[in-house]
């Protein structure tokens, strides 16, 4: 690492509580979705120019050392993808590069709407590579942040010589355990979204901008 990037914190969009967003008309939407979202919240062009600058932010706080981002699956992987390609970009075409390994994690914590408030690793490399090594942890989204709390304690316990973490999307919740990431793309309002690979139960994967579910959706793809 290099250089001092306390300020990266609090620097974020915040995507205001009485944002009135987007129609789904004025976007296009895949037509199995259309009646099971009620706006969009953040389109995926935004998203792809916010991730451009947590690039930069990353490539310039980091060295020739370089890192491991460590992908945490699924919700995090289009983030993940989006962010590598923009700092591979800048490595190819800066007068210095941040060399790049990759691994992944498999978390599970939510059933419907709800923090089930245990989370499991179902998956993943063996943590011990990440020993010694700057790791760059790349999550969907913090609710409460008692997920990425859980995940630090076990990375903590393989030594890895500094843990950063970056999420596309922080929620602004009463139910926050206070954590907050180095790196954040949006701070949103309270509710459940999905698009852009964050899911209910599954669903709205295939969904590339970050929308609001409605009732009638959360119905529909309900845990049985
Ligand atoms: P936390 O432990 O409450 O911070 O929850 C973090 C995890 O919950 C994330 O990694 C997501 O998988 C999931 N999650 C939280 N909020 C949402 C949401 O609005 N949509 C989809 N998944 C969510």
């Amino acid at each position: 690492m290099s250089g001092d990037n306390s300020d990266r914190r609090t620097n974020f969009i915040t995507i205001p509580d009485d944002t009135a967003g987007y129609r789904l008309d004025e976007f296009c939407i895949p037509k199995h979705y259309e009646d099971d979202l009620s706006r969009v919240l953040i389109p995926a062009g935004l998203i792809n120019d916010r991730i451009e600058r947590l690039a930069r932010d990353i490539v310039d706080d980091f060295d020739e050392d370089g890192l491991v981002a460590l992908c945490v699956l699924k919700g995090g992987y289009k983030f993940f993808t989006d962010l590598l390609d923009k700092i591979k970009g800048l490595n190819r075409t800066l007068g210095r590069s941040v060399p790049l390994a990759v691994d992944f994690i498999r978390l599970k914590s939510y059933v419907d709407d709800q923090s089930s408030g245990s989370i499991e690793v179902i998956g993943g490399d063996n943590l011990k590579n990440l020993t010694g090594k700057n790791v760059l942890v790349v999550e969907d989204i913090i609710d409460t942040g008692k997920t990425m709390q859980k995940l630090l304690t076990i990375l903590r316990g393989v030594k890895p010589k500094c843990i950063k973490v970056a999420s596309m999307l922080v929620k602004r919740t009463p139910r926050s355990s206070g954590y907050k990431p180095d790196y954040t793309g949006f701070e949103i309002p309270d509710i459940f979204i999905v698009g852009y690979a964050l899911d209910y139960n599954e669903y709205f994967r295939d969904l590339n901008h970050v929308c609001e579910i409605n009732e009638a959706g959360k119905k529909k793809y309900a845990s049985k």
